[in-house]
């Protein structure tokens, strides 16, 4: 007892020394599990209700506060919130987690929403220490994101939560803390079912952290740092920091703000400026908020080629000394989005050459990890995109913060309803308690990135045709001005009608979703409007499937399950992308677009949703009619699909064809040819099998087995080149593309030998052996020659060996029902992906097999 006095004396002795100002620790590691409910739990815990007993009585947004409860003993009742429940049956993981994607896919659950199991209750508890020393510390947790309506407990007293899935949030754990001792933090999570039009994960999917403070300290987001002015000779930097002081007593502080250049590797760099506010005064359990002003001469600008950042880096003082600091990083970058000349960054005209994507990554569930937010923007870029809107919620913070590292636009989102309702329990049950607060919340936490250029408020609105209901985007974007005024709002709008009928005055700039023909009309009925495609195209496509007569059939009848690659396949209120460049290209006040989608995501299997009745979206008559006989015959028939099709890549992140329009229109200077299909056709010898080019050149000649078919041109408003009279022979197909003349770029597609050999390409050959390091593996059936063979489809199966594991397997087939966690997986069109982390330093060595083939290996690094 003495020993331990003393040490607890020593520590709070050396504490004022050695305790840095803010601790921010990962609370990753060493989470139990379990997906069923406590008895009582349930009675109350409707998700039927916007959970009001969340909210606390004042408004919290005067000083950011967390939400807690106001009685502060809810659900004290509850077994698996107690500290002392025995829960070493239950499963032992890390976070993040998501519950839905690690179990099997299931037919007969909903193609929308991925046909796995994501919704319902799940209970998350960690046991941590909190020492001693940390007894006068405020102690915070902060959520990331979890899906959904969280409640959160420590040692058995409720306090807090928050319900929308998307959300970033922090509850205080401070008033229930045992320092010194075993403290036990309970998550209950009740994710509703029918609750969302995509895959939406489920389980606490994003980082969680515990953060230590002193009690006077800067409040959470609570660094706004802006540029007012900005030019190549100099910028003023404004910084609003806002400090709470959870003292009973007055303090007395200073602010100091230093600005240091930010690497890419996140290590500060050279100091730039500094300034110090002083003689704040705060009173007791108050927060204020000051602001300084800086001027540092030729600041480097943040752009889409050289994205440098600075740090702000927010020490409050008292005494002279730092009781906490803070750092934010941002960019000093000016945007501006014009009615005749789209958007300008740092005064320079920009197309937006932009993707919609959603939070999922593919075979990892929506399981967040950097190394695989940072894969899907490289292959974007590769592509020439330069912008991401995150359809339709707040991402992953990791995302922004490698947009900004590595020069990419974002439009964030909001929501995908207000109070009009798309699915039973959406959104629009929380919108009316939730939507300041989570609006807030994701302003707040996301207006430093240099990277953001758009808030939308929302997509494709059920009122977008309702004018009484206009006072939501008026209250929206006020909400979006007073949290950040240098910044426009959008909205996505479907509706040609939300261009007229008085909500375009609801926005700074207007969006529309897949209306090409109205972007000259709206723009010559509005002039001042200032316009883009917030979301375009949707076309449809399966990597490697091409049917045939190109001209009517994008899918190859019942029972297939997947879309021609030839790229001219759009559900009816859609567009092909060659119809949204035309538009684009006609009207060029027009900021750019959104493709409907990057990545192919979980859900949405568009047009094989959930029965075949959705090959009656497609707009041609005849065929429409056609397939109505065909079903009208069958019945009905379930689809397994449970990825959508819409991806420029596939869901493991493999080049569609479509890769090749968008990279040959949006990269025009970057020497490319590609041609489609493959040429692997033993059943057309002698048949029609049309051959298009995408080329970022004018010109192409094309050439089967040496003999030339033809040089063609494209026309105004042309985006591919087609053979489309072209009969199969096997041999080799060529493609020399020119520009302005001259030869610019080859292709080449040959009739490969049967499947003979496995490779193994991994995308990074040394990982961090952190858990959370990453290799993607590319798994390749190949001819003798090496040659991708383009149809094979053969079972592989995977051995790892060394302190790495497998963590999912796939291979971008929409339609594949093979689960994720395992070590086999049939290939689809020469392709399949492993996804291996490594679980200690070492090196691991993974195999790939196929009965008849020569295997493969390969090794990587951990370390
Ligand atoms: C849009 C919608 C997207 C997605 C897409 C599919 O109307 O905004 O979320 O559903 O259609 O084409």
């Amino acid at each position: 007892m003495k020993n331990y006095r003393l040490l607890i004396l020593s520590a709070l002795a050396l504490f004022p020394i050695l305790a840095p100002a803010r601790v921010i620790e990962s609370l990753d590691a060493g989470w139990r599990f379990t997906k069923s409910d406590a008895a009582g739990a349930g009675t109350n815990l409707s998700y039927a209700v916007a959970r009001p007993w969340l909210l606390p009585t004042a408004n919290p947004f005067t000083t950011n506060a967390p939400v807690r409860h106001p009685q502060g003993n809810f659900g004290e009742g509850i077994a698996f919130a107690q500290p002392g429940f025995d829960d070493s049956g239950w499963r032992l993981l890390n976070l993040p987690h998501d519950f839905g994607v690690e179990a099997p896919f299931d037919q007969a659950l909903d193609g929308a929403t991925g046909k796995l199991p994501w919704w319902g209750v799940a209970w998350y508890r960690k046991h941590l220490d909190i020492p001693a020393a940390d007894a006068s510390q405020k102690i915070y947790l902060d959520v990331d994101g979890a899906m959904s309506y969280a409640e959160v407990w420590l040692n058995g007293k409720f306090v807090g939560g928050w319900p929308y899935g998307y959300a970033s949030w922090r509850v205080d754990l401070t008033p229930f803390v045992k320092f010194g001792g075993e403290n036990v933090v309970a998550i209950r999570l009740d994710n509703p079912p029918d609750s969302s039009r995509w895959y939406p994960g489920g389980g606490i999917y994003r980082n969680v952290w515990l953060v230590k403070t002193a009690p006077v300290h800067v409040a959470h987001w609570g660094v706004y740092v802006t540029t007012p002015e900005v030019s190549t000779d100099a910028a003023t930097v404004k910084i609003q920091a806002r400090v709470d002081n959870d003292a009973g007593a007055e303090a007395g502080v200073s602010v100091k703000n230093e600005i240091y250049e930010l690497g890419a590797d996140g290590s500060k760099g050279k100091s730039v400026a500094a300034i110090t506010v002083d003689g704040l005064k705060i009173a007791g359990r108050q927060s204020q908020a000051n602001t300084g002003q800086i001027v540092f001469k030729n600041p480097k600008m943040w752009s889409l080629e050289n994205p440098q950042r600075y740090v702000v880096v927010t020490s409050v003082l008292q005494d002279g000394k730092a009781v906490d600091t803070y750092e934010t990083p941002f960019g000093i970058r000016t945007i501006e989005f014009t009615a005749d000349n789209g958007f300008l960054l740092n005064g320079k005209r920009v197309p937006i050459n932009g993707v919609c994507d959603h939070s999922d990554l593919g075979p990892l569930g929506t399981v967040v990890n950097t190394r695989a937010l940072e894969r899907q923007i490289e292959i974007l870029k590769e592509f020439g995109c330069n912008a991401i809107r995150t359809s339709h919620n707040a991402p992953a913070p990791e995302l922004l913060d490698l947009c900004d590292k590595m020069g990419m636009l974002v439009m964030d989102e909001s929501f995908d309803c207000w109070q009009g309702r798309k699915r039973q329990n959406d959104y629009s049950r929380l919108f009316n308690d939730w939507h300041e607060r989570d609006w807030r919340a994701e302003l707040r936490r996301d207006r430093n990135h240099p990277s953001i250029i758009l808030w939308s408020i929302g997509n494709e609105l059920k009122e977008l045709r309702s004018p009484e209901k206009f006072w939501i985007p008026a209250e929206l974007t006020r909400i979006a001005h007073e949290e950040d005024p240098t910044r426009p709002t959008t909205a996505a709008c479907n509706k040609v009608q939300a261009g007229y009928n008085g909500f375009q005055n609801n926005v700074d700039v207007f969006g529309y979703n897949y209306k090409p023909l109205e972007y000259g009309k709206l723009h010559t009925a509005k002039p001042q409007l200032a316009l883009f495609g917030s979301e375009t195209a949707s076309c449809i496509s399966s990597r490697g499937e091409y049917f045939f007569p190109v001209s009517t059939n994008q899918a190859d009848g019942l029972g297939n399950f997947q879309m021609s690659s030839y790229d001219l396949y759009a559900p009816a209120w859609a567009t092909t992308p060659d119809m949204e460049f035309k538009g684009q290209e006609q009207n060029p006040f027009v900021a750019g677009e959104f493709v409907w989608t990057g990545f192919d995501y979980l859900g949405e299997p568009t047009p094989y949703n959930n029965d075949m009745s959705n090959l009656l979206n497609f707009s041609d008559p005849a065929e429409k009619a056609a397939m109505q006989k065909q079903m009208n015959a069958l019945g009905k028939i379930q689809v397994p699909s449970r990825s959508s099709y819409f991806g420029i890549v596939d869901l493991d992140g493999f080049k569609k064809d479509r890769f090749y329009l968008y990279q040959a229109h949006w990269r025009p200077n970057f020497p490319m040819a590609h041609i489609l299909p493959h040429w692997n056709w033993p059943e057309r010898v002698g048949q029609v099998t049309p051959v298009h080019v995408y080329t970022s050149g004018d010109e192409a000649e094309l050439f089967l087995n040496g003999q030339s078919l033809g040089r063609k041109k494209k026309g105004q408003f042309e985006y591919r080149l087609r053979w489309d009279n072209v009969v199969y022979q096997p041999g080799t197909l060529k493609v020399v593309a020119y520009k302005n003349g001259k030869m610019w770029a080859t292709d080449e597609v040959k009739t490969t030998g049967p499947a003979a050999e496995l490779t193994l390409q991994p995308d990074r050959e040394k990982i961090a052996a952190d858990g959370k390091g990453l290799s993607f593996v590319t798994v390749t059936v190949a001819d003798a020659q090496g040659l991708l063979v383009p149809r094979s489809k053969n079972h592989l199966k995977f051995v790892i060996e060394g302190p790495g594991e497998i963590v999912a397997v796939d291979n971008g087939d929409a339609a594949s029902l093979e689960p994720f966690p395992a070590k086999e997986h049939n290939a689809f069109n020469g392709l399949a992906l492993v996804i291996v982390r490594a679980t200690q330093p070492g090196e691991i060595t993974l195999e790939a097999h196929a009965d008849g083939l020569k295997s493969a290996t390969t090794r990587i690094t951990a370390q």
